[in-house]
């Protein structure tokens, strides 16, 4: 059993982006600039956005985080994001989902300029990807695509199971190794809350893409040998034996699959990591489009 790094991988990839970075330094152009809007405190989405934030600094981007009250107004939001769409030192822009319920999530991703969504939330951006046509690729789909590849793990013709068809990451995942692509040409299957005979599907999978928010869910009895596993999910899960209380679990019951998979993610570890890189990779693009 392998096990796939994605911080290794995304460490990798951040290398990259930043000898891009000093090359456009080099010729005294503008460097990358990543806003981020995260409305209210959920403790999940203040990490993930603290990590965007942070990973950019690393990498000698340029970051603004905008931090808005949880009471914030929907009109209070979209006029950010319209300041945002014309500031022209931003180069791409992303809005931490979950919102607060008192905003609708869909008309503030469709106020999202499309060439500044670097999470290829967009309507435009969405179609575009369905189309095959060059766009910005959802981060973590995108991360997950480029760990099969650097893996060099076939998918030409295998069963791929993707667990959940969320929006961010279920369905552009279906979507993307159906495709004629690199990590594509997959044979796809999409398992949701009301398919039935789940494990007879699960077990004919040579690679399970589990994404449905339910930790610990996939179990080694519902996998065949040899399988491949990427493991979306990250849920905190209470245990007194921790300092802080909690342990950070996949969807994916990682010591009875492990025992049966030939390549898994981690949690934490695996795709976490991949998906800040691949922001960082749309923001460079968003960049170089924007020049
Ligand atoms: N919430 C969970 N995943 C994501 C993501 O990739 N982007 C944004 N904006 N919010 C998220």
């Amino acid at each position: 059993m392998i096990i796939l790094d994605g911080k290794k991988v995304s460490n990798d990839i951040k290398v990259e982006i930043s000898e891009h970075v000093k090359a456009i330094v080099s010729k005294g152009e503008k460097v990358p600039h990543l806003a981020a809007i995260l409305v209210g405190s959920d403790g999940a989405s203040m990490t993930y956005v603290n990590a965007k934030v942070k990973a950019c600094e690393l990498i000698g981007f340029k970051s603004t985080l905008i931090e808005l009250p949880e009471y914030t107004t929907e009109d209070e939001l979209l006029k950010k994001i319209h300041e945002l769409n014309s500031n022209s030192d931003i180069d791409g822009f992303i809005v931490q989902l979950p919102l607060p319920k008192q905003i609708d999530e869909q008309k503030v991703l469709m106020a999202v300029d499309p060439k500044k969504d670097v999470d290829g939330f967009h309507p435009t951006n969405v179609g575009k990807m369905a189309l095959d046509l060059p766009t910005f690729l959802p981060a973590t789909p995108y991360g997950i695509i480029e760990l099969l590849e650097r893996y060099q793990i076939e998918t030409s013709g295998k069963n791929v199971v993707v667990m959940g068809r969320s929006h961010i990451v279920g369905r552009p995942m279906s979507i993307l190794m159906s495709q004629k692509r690199k990590a594509g040409d997959a044979t796809v299957t999409v398992v949701h809350s009301r398919s039935k005979n789940l494990i007879e599907i699960t077990k004919s999978a040579d690679i399970i893409v589990a994404a449905i928010g339910i930790s610990e869910f996939l179990t080694g009895d519902m996998v065949k040998d040899d399988v491949v596993i990427i493991d979306v999910g990250i849920t905190r899960v209470p245990d007194a034996t921790k300092k802080n209380g909690y342990r950070l679990a996949g969807d994916v019951h990682f010591e009875s699959v492990s025992q049966k998979a030939s390549y898994i993610t981690p949690v934490p570890g695996g795709v976490g990591p991949m998906t800040i890189a691949m922001l960082l990779k749309n923001t460079l693009l968003a960049r170089e489009r924007h020049a």
